[in-house]
C-alpha cells in the first residue's frame, strides 16, 4: 500500500487557506476570511454552542491568575473554555494545531500552545477596545500571546444586529475593518499589534476566541 501523499486534495485546500492567513499576517498583521472554517467543523461547533445550557458559560473577566477580575465596564461576554471534551472541540483543537504548525513553518513564529473559549454576548453585551497582548507586559510572564484567532457561529447577521468586531490600527485611533460575526468567518491577527473591540450586540452572539502563545525568550532569574 502506498501511503496517502502529504498533499492530498483536502490537505491542499487547508494549506491554501492557511497560506492566505500567513501571507496576510506577514504583510498587514490581520485578515478576515469568510467561510474559512471547514463547513462540517463550523456546523459541529455551532451545534454545540447554540445547544449549550447557560450554566456552561461563566462571566468573562480580565487579567490572568491572581490578577483575574470581573470587569463589566470592559467586557460583558460569558465564556466556556475549550478543553476537548466533545468531538466538536477535539476537531477544532486539531484544526487549530494544523494552523499552528503551518504558521510556524511559514513565518518561523515558534508558536507553542493554543488556548480558546466559546463566547456568548447576550443582547447588550460588548467588549471595549483592547489588545490581546502588550509588548512590555511579558517581562515576568512565562508565555505571551502572539496570534489571535476569532471564529463566528451566527446565521443571518446584519449590521442592524450590532456586535461587530472593529479592528484598529496600531495607534488604536483609525478603524481598519468592521467585521460582522457571521457563521464561517474567521479573523486572525497579531495579538500585540491590532487593538479591537466588540460593539454592543442586539442579538445573542456566539464566537470562539483563541490565542497561540510562545514561551518567553528570557526566563525570570
Ligand atoms: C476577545 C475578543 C472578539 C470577538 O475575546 O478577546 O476580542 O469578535 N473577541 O468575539
Ligand atoms: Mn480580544
Amino acid at each position: 500500500m502506498t501511503p496517502e501523499p502529504m498533499n492530498s486534495e483536502s490537505e491542499g485546500a487547508a494549506d491554501r487557506g492557511f497560506e492566505h492567513i500567513a501571507e496576510a499576517l506577514r504583510t498587514q498583521a490581520w485578515c478576515v476570511i469568510p467561510d474559512a472554517l471547514p463547513a462540517a467543523l463550523c456546523a459541529a461547533l455551532a451545534g454545540q454552542v447554540l445547544d449549550a445550557a447557560p450554566a456552561q458559560f461563566s462571566p468573562a473577566g480580565i487579567g490572568r491568575h491572581q490578577g483575574h477580575t470581573l470587569a463589566p465596564d470592559i467586557r460583558r461576554d460569558a465564556i466556556h473554555w475549550i478543553t476537548g471534551k466533545t468531538p466538536a472541540e477535539q476537531a477544532w483543537l486539531q484544526w487549530a494545531d494544523a494552523l499552528r504548525l503551518f504558521l510556524n513553518r511559514r513565518l518561523f513564529l515558534g508558536l507553542d500552545t493554543f488556548e480558546s473559549h466559546f463566547a456568548h454576548y447576550a443582547p447588550g453585551a460588548f467588549y471595549r477596545k483592547h489588545r490581546d497582548a502588550f509588548r512590555d507586559a511579558g517581562a515576568n510572564a512565562a508565555t505571551r500571546r502572539v496570534v489571535s484567532v476569532v471564529a463566528y457561529f451566527n446565521a443571518d447577521w446584519g449590521a442592524e444586529d450590532g456586535g461587530e468586531l472593529v479592528m484598529y490600527d496600531d495607534a488604536g485611533a483609525t478603524p481598519l475593518q468592521r467585521v460582522l460575526p457571521l457563521a464561517g468567518t474567521l479573523v486572525v491577527f497579531l495579538s500585540e499589534d491590532v487593538p479591537h473591540e466588540v460593539c454592543s450586540a442586539r442579538r445573542d452572539r456566539y464566537s470562539i476566541a483563541g490565542w497561540y502563545r510562545v514561551r518567553a525568550t528570557t526566563s525570570p532569574l
